[in-house]
């Protein structure tokens, strides 16, 4: 099974940003552990992170053509991008939100997100950990 991990805004600098909410890793160590995660499940999985929100809608065409199954934190763009809903919309295969921190528990802009009733699954406020959750939540979906 082939999924595409779809970082979006902001994520780049992952470890810059406030770690007690963000936790302080890099997307680099971020990714290395969603790499291995993915190995453990028999996932093959594909990392990417943007911060040009037609980039990442781009991605998303890209991968409808190969990805069966999609785990997409868009950051900041979750909470109001009609363009990527459009572009996540397109998907048959299982699309997974996903957020680092817990957004219902934070300012309120950040509680709602256009992507939330396309989700097959949604992980909150997990950390990194919620990544694994996706992925696990892909594997078992497929099997
Ligand atoms: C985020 C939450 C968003 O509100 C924020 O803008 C981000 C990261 C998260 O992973 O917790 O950039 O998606």
């Amino acid at each position: 099974m082939r999924v595409a991990v779809l970082n979006g805004v902001n994520l780049d600098v992952l470890e810059r940003r406030d770690p007690a909410i963000y936790g302080g890793l890099s997307l680099n160590q971020l990714e290395t552990r969603i790499y291995d995660w993915a190995r453990e499940l028999e996932l093959q999985a594909e990392c990417r992170q943007t911060n040009s929100e037609g980039e990442y809608v781009s991605w998303c065409h890209d991968a409808l053509d190969w990805a069966d199954g999609v785990v997409a934190n868009p950051g900041a763009w979750s909470h109001y991008s009609y363009a990527i809903r459009d572009a996540l919309e397109l998907f048959e295969a299982p699309v997974v939100e996903v957020h680092l921190s817990n957004i219902a528990e934070r300012e309120e802009w950040r509680r709602h997100t256009v992507i939330e009733d396309i989700a097959a699954a949604r992980v909150i406020g997990k950390g990194p950990e919620g990544y694994r959750e996706a992925l696990t939540f892909l594997a078992e979906r497929q099997a």
